[in-house]
């Protein structure tokens, strides 16, 4: 199991509350794992974890819109069927990831938006907040300070999980509130299957984190996946998943300028995370490890 918080240039001031972040999600997900639950439900732990915790970039406390509002968007995959369940542009969820779920399990489609989304929630009998009640202040001083002077920030703080479970499923997941400032109705890479998640049982399973307008042009989580199938030359062998990790922020900056994180596991239980950000949050797990690796 690895999670990450994102990848950017944390401020000296979080960096503890992101490393206790991490690893605490990283616990929840590993509970699941340890007595025997399935990958999805342990991404899901962890992300929730991670959406419940104000210092990242999902659920409370997440950026607020150029309107000052917070709309989030969630996504999880299933590495053994390939089915994904998404949300966009949501107000009202607390747990995104939860609607992402559901979505993934109890409907037939892939991704839902905005107020279908919510119809889908209510359907669904899942609880809604009040819109207020996921904006800290932090980010409406934020959101003040950049309506001042109209500069927008870049993402900060997206949050991920991938995982492989007993049985051999993989899985990953991915929850934002994109960056400061966006224009309402928004979407970037983190909810967008290949880009900011993507899980297949015979490769590998993937979250990333950076800039949606990077990562989108390069399809990052699937082409991160598809390194590691492919290896460094045709036919020779497989990418250990941190090359894999590292070749695709590599691509990146090649052909976007762009900047970004990648947490990664293979169907061997191999994890791999790299950035070419300041920092990333991340802590990972295997049962090869007797304690969790947590880094900022
Ligand atoms: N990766 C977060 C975003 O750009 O929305």
């Amino acid at each position: 199991l690895a999670v990450h918080g994102g990848a950017w240039a944390i401020p000296e001031e979080m960096v503890e509350p992101c490393r206790a972040g991490v690893a605490r999600a990283l616990d929840s997900g590993w509970q699941v794992l340890a007595r025997g639950g399935s990958a999805l439900d342990a991404c899901q732990a962890a992300i929730t974890a991670l959406e419940d915790d104000p210092v990242f970039d999902a659920g409370i406390g997440s950026h607020l819109n150029r309107d000052g509002r917070v709309q989030l968007d969630a996504i999880l995959m299933d590495g053994r069927t390939l089915k994904s369940g998404a949300v966009v542009a949501v107000e009202r969820i607390r747990n995104p990831i939860h609607l992402a779920r559901l979505v993934l399990d109890r409907s037939e489609y892939m991704l839902l938006a905005g107020s279908g989304a919510e119809q889908f929630a209510e359907e669904m009998r899942l609880e809604f907040c009040n819109p207020a009640d996921l904006v800290v202040p932090r980010e409406q001083e934020l959101w003040a300070k950049n309506r001042q002077s109209a500069s927008q920030g870049l993402g900060a703080g997206t949050v991920g999980a991938v995982a492989l479970d007993a049985q051999g499923n993989l899985a990953a997941g991915t929850s934002t509130g994109g960056p400061p400032g966006k224009y309402p109705g928004r979407v970037g890479d983190s909810p967008l299957i290949g880009c900011g998640c993507y899980a297949d049982n015979r490769t590998g399973a993937v979250s990333t984190t950076g800039y949606g307008e990077a990562m989108m042009k390069v399809v990052m989580a699937k082409t991160t996946n598809d390194l590691l199938a492919a290896g460094p030359r045709r036919g020779r062998g497989r990418f250990e998943p941190q090359a894999a990790a590292e070749k695709a922020l590599a691509l990146l900056r090649e052909r976007t300028g762009g900047t970004g994180g990648v947490i990664i596991v293979d169907p061997r239980s191999r994890v791999g995370a790299a950035f070419t950000t300041p920092r990333m949050a991340y802590a990972f797990r295997t049962s090869d490890y007797l304690e969790p690796i947590v880094r900022v």
